[in-house]
């Protein structure tokens, strides 16, 4: 790859309610991609949101950002354990770097509707 992809490491704001780290990919200062990592209780971190720019795919840089959060997490969370949910693009690689599947989770939506003035419809039989 020719471009030169930078890392920029966004660390959380020090309020111990929101712990999220993200690790941002730009190049010429622009965002190509990036990923997350939430420190939750019992020590474990979640990684999530992760999205590359379609111009950008297949390139290594979802790798490049892993491998960079992997190195953070070895460094400061050792002990710890990381975990994921998955979407079928970014599993391989959690698969290839020893993550073991667990769980699959299905999506489900519903349009939310507005409340009758006399509260949700119920049927009153007498
Ligand atoms: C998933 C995503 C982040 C991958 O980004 P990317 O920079 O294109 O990935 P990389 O080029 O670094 O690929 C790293 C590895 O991920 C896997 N991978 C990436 N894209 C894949 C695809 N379309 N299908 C299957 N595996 C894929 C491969 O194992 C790949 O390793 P390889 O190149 O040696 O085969 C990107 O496709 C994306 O933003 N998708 C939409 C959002 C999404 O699904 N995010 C995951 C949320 S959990």
């Amino acid at each position: 790859m020719n471009h030169d992809i930078k890392i920029l490491h966004v660390l959380p704001s020090g309020t111990r309610q929101y712990c999220m780290h993200g690790w941002v990919a730009h190049v010429d200062n622009i965002c190509v991609g990036h990923i997350h990592m939430l420190i939750e209780a019992n020590d474990r971190v979640k990684f999530l949101d992760a999205w590359v720019h379609d111009d950008w795919r297949r390139k290594g840089i979802f790798r490049k950002l892993w491998d960079t959060r992997w190195k953070f997490v070895q460094e400061n969370f050792s002990g710890w354990k990381a975990y994921a949910w998955c979407k079928p693009m970014s599993l391989p690689l959690l698969l290839e770097k020893g993550f073991t599947p667990g769980d699959s989770s299905v999506y489900v939506e519903k349009e939310i509707e507005e409340k009758g003035p006399y509260g949700p419809n119920c049927f009153v039989s007498c």
